[in-house]
């Protein structure tokens, strides 16, 4: 995790940094850090706070600092607590620098620099990378350059680096191995960050590194190397992102926003790729993935968190749709298991960010069973889509808020288009069950639409839910996914603590925490399980549980019992397999207005990152 930036050029460089890291602060908020060198003194100034990037701007404050050349730094604490020691900049002689990633043999490069004299400021493993260059250039004299080369070679682990050397060379150096990093130009100079958003506010001609990469930047461009100092051939390319997607825009947290431009994120996603005269789905890299869906037997998703949630909605909609084995795994899991996999199965990735170190690290072992992969993917040209073979884009547009909402959905919907595509390659018959599919989820924004408007009356159980110490989520068969989903938003955001479980395995042990202070939130759909589901929440009621509803309208003629009906929010009736897609978007609201009511921090709780860069 963490977010890393850097500029060279002619502004000041506090303003560029400061605004840089508002962005990066997704990936970790609990201290930070700038480095500057002065225009006054030509020194380096490095000034460092724990707390969020607002904390560190409030320090710089009356120090009118200027210099066109400096590096910043967010953290999320790896190695060593938040403190202003452990913080972003690291120094050593006239080497100082920002890391994103994990150095692993950090123990032992430290104990030998030890051994050389060295004496260390922080618990942090990025100290022993900037100590290594300041050893090379003073005892192999090796140049600015040489010397970060000769210390990366050392370095086992992941990185996305960017050194400031206080020289006369007034240049900045990025490297990159399996953390994110970008260059960006304008005519104001030379920037380099841990992802383009932090980039739009001065630039969006954009250079995507590669792993391996070693960057030298000066005020008038970027060259690229690799770690023997070989030129590379990398460009810049002009991306298609706009700013203002990254703003409030006039709501009050980056969550709320997010939640209500579900419909937007939902049309954006489907339009593209699902055609509305004739319904044929049209896929990037449709040649390749086609090839491999004749000829696979299995199917894996594998993702992280609220992705993994989306991944075994997949299952339920591949297996009954396509009648394909599909197994989910934890990314975070999967490469330690032995799992049957060969070149006849393909392994789908989910990921907003694309730079989920466990679910790139997941693929990757895929891969090296022959595996054919896939992913899913919000963020453009990001870590995952470039070790996948094909990919599916989400288009929800840039999601800020930590606890993933739009993302999720779009994820939905990309899944659904990829078991449409595959459905048209495998079933001879179409014209029905596809032609049912593809029109409901061409219809999926304004339903979506109708789901907020009804949402507001969740505002009556916020209060009851707010003061509980824990909360339990049910659902039952595509919706018990959205079951864990829902108690996920609720406990990330809120500090509630909440479970998802299948309904019907209460009866198999969590029956016995109800009582009167727990609130139950109850996901029923129409079909052969709404009776089943029924019953459950009868249970529930039986034993004292605050039980709360949100149901499928469907079903609204059978009915609730007279003391439940007061606490049933009714939903829109969709196709089954879009129906944890009008599920979720309540429960993100009632987890958005219960964090609201608790006063937690929505769009950055605490000890959370959005990219979660380190396994
Ligand atoms: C929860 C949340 C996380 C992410 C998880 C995977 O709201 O956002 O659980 O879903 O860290 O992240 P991605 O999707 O970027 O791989």
């Amino acid at each position: 995790m963490c977010g890393i930036i850097g500029y060279i050029g002619s502004r000041n460089a506090v303003d560029v940094l400061i605004e840089g890291l508002k962005r990066l602060e997704y990936r970790g908020y609990d201290s930070a850090g700038i480095a500057i060198i002065d225009n006054e003194t030509g020194d380096v100034v490095r000034i460092r706070s724990v707390g969020k990037i607002k904390t560190l701007s409030e320090k710089l404050i009356g120090m009118n600092l200027s210099g066109n050349i400096g590096i910043g730094h967010t953290r999320w604490a790896t190695h060593g607590p938040p403190t202003e020691e452990n913080a972003h900049p690291h120094t050593s002689g006239p080497f100082t620098v920002v890391h994103n990633g994990i150095v692993e043999n950090y123990a032992e490069l430290k104990e030998w620099l030890i051994n050389q004299g060295y004496s260390f400021e922080s618990e942090t493993d990025t100290e022993v990378l900037v100590k290594l260059a300041e050893y090379y250039s003073k005892n192999e004299l090796l140049d600015e350059r040489q010397a970060i080369m000769k210390a990366l070679k050392d370095v086992k682990g992941s990185y996305a680096a960017v050194f400031l050397a206080k020289s006369d060379s007034r240049k900045l150096y990025g490297c990159k191995h399996e953390s994110p990093l970008v260059a960006g130009i304008s005519d104001d100079g030379v920037y380099v960050a841990s992802d383009v958003p932090a980039l739009l506010p001065f630039t969006r001609k954009i250079m995507y590194l590669e792993d391996g990469d070693f960057i030298e930047l000066t005020p008038d461009g970027v060259q690229v190397f690799d770690l023997n100092g070989n030129a590379v051939q990398r460009r810049f390319e002009v991306v298609d992102m706009n700013p203002v997607a990254a703003e409030k825009g006039g709501f009050r947290h980056f969550m709320q926003k997010e939640i209500y431009e579900q419909p937007r994120a939902l049309s954006d996603t489907i339009k593209p790729y699902l055609s509305m005269e004739n319904y044929k789905v049209f896929l990037p890299n449709a040649a390749y993935l086609s090839d491999v869906i004749s000829a696979i037997t299995k199917i894996f998703f594998i993702a992280c968190g609220t992705s993994f949630h989306a991944a075994m909605v997949g299952k339920y909609v591949f297996e009954s749709f396509l009648n394909i084995p599909v197994e989910v795994d934890l990314a975070s899991e999967f490469r330690y298991r032995v799992p049957v996999i060969d070149d006849k199965s393909l392994v789908i990735a989910i990921s907003q960010s694309g730079e989920t170190a466990d679910t790139k690290s997941a693929l990757s072992f895929a891969k090296s069973f022959g595996a054919h992969t896939c992913s899913i993917v919000n963020v453009v040209g990001s870590s995952l889509t470039r070790l996948s073979d094909a990919v599916v884009y989400t288009h929800a547009g840039p999601e800020i808020g930590v606890a993933s909402t739009k993302a999720f959905v779009t994820q939905l919907a990309a899944l659904i288009l990829l078991g449409l595509f595959s459905y048209g390659i495998l079933k001879d018959d179409k014209e029905d069950v596809y032609s049912y599919l593809a029109e409901s989820l061409l219809q999926l924004p304004s339903v979506c639409e109708e789901v907020l408007r009804r949402s507001d009356s969740l505002r009556n159980w916020v209060h009851e839910i707010s003061v509980a110490k824990s909360c339990l989520y049910l659902g039952r068969n595509i919706l018990y996914p959205i079951a864990l989903e829902g108690a996920l938003k609720l406990k990330e955001i809120s500090y509630i603590h909440a479970e998802g479980y299948a309904a019907g395995e209460m009866k198999h042990g969590p029956i016995a925490l109800i009582d009167e202070s727990m609130p139950v939130i109850c996901l029923v759909q129409r079909g052969i399980l709404a009776e089943k589901m029924r019953s459950n929440i009868e249970e529930v009621v039986a034993r004292g549980g605050n039980v709360f509803v949100l149901a499928d309208e469907a079903i609204k003629d059978s009915g609730f019992s007279e003391s439940l009906a007061k606490k049933v929010i009714w939903l829109p009736s969709v196709h089954e397999f879009l129906s944890p897609i009008v599920f979720a978007i309540p429960l993100q609201l009632l987890a958005y207005y219960v964090a609201v009511e608790r006063g937690t921090d929505v769009d950055q709780p605490r000890n959370l990152a959005k990219s979660v860069t380190v396994e």
